[in-house]
């Protein structure tokens, strides 16, 4: 039979990225002309209409790929029910139903990536992926060599053990160190727990890199568009052609 599948439709309107579509599904708040559709796999043609909690949803005809430095005290999220500033209102005049890569915490800042691409979200946030993402942070105290070598031998937190991560202190402030720290796992508060875990709770924390994206110069509360040499540097230059982003 022709068409695109449920999942697959719902990632190429914006909705959410495939695998987030397949939650929404099973929930029950897609509907195909009126009807609640609960299998991702059902096929969607082209006179279909297709709704989700009852607004209609079409395939977002240009895709947007954006990077922002985004402020501690801004929500990672495309809107807030308390009316408090999320990620995508410091994005303006841009036509596209934009939605963050992935998340910071509210006090987090730095690199964060938005965009309509759920193919895309896909791919920077399935585990199976090992995108490494770098930090900087402010902790308590001086950590010794000793402390370092735990986290880059991976510890235990209370949902398990952290896989293997590297770690510097690249400078000091005042009694404190900053440090570098690179992950490829990205558990909710994970850095934070992970240098509290070693006794050096973190003051502030910045995310810095994705893959081999920096942040730069961007100011905190500024963005811009990803252009070629961006997505070569998130996936390398073969991938980024299979996925016709390069
Ligand atoms: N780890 C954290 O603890 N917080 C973030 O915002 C990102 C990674």
């Amino acid at each position: 039979m022709e068409g695109t599948r449920l999942q697959k439709f719902l990632a190429s309107c914006g909705v959410a990225s495939r695998r987030a579509s397949e939650i929404i599904i099973a929930e029950g708040r897609v509907k195909i002309n009126g009807k609640i559709i609960t299998d991702p796999a059902v096929k969607v043609v082209r006179s279909d209409t297709v709704t989700v909690d009852g607004k209609k949803v079409t395939p977002e005809s240009s895709k947007v790929y954006i990077m922002l430095n985004k402020p501690a005290g801004v929500l990672s999220s495309a809107k807030d029910d308390r009316d408090r500033t999320c990620v995508v209102d410091l994005v303006k005049g841009v036509d596209a139903r934009l939605f963050p890569v992935g998340r910071l915490d509210y006090d987090t800042s730095g690199l964060i990536l938005l965009t309509n691409d759920g193919d895309f979200m896909q791919k920077l946030t399935h585990p199976s992926y090992e995108i490494w993402r770098t930090y900087q942070a402010v902790v308590k105290g001086v950590p010794t060599q000793n402390k370092l070598d735990e986290i880059e031998r991976g510890i235990e937190l209370e949902d398990g053990m952290t896989l293997p991560a590297h770690i510097d202190v690249i400078g000091y402030k005042g009694k404190n160190a900053i440090v570098e720290i690179v992950l490829r796992e990205g558990r909710n508060r994970q850095v934070r727990r992970m240098l509290e875990a070693i006794g050096h709770p973190v003051i502030d924390l910045k995310r810095v890199q994705i893959a081999a994206l920096e942040l730069g110069e961007l100011k905190p509360g500024a963005w811009r568009y990803l252009r070629g040499k961006d997505f070569e540097a998130l996936f390398g230059t073969e991938t980024a052609k299979k996925m016709r982003l390069i």
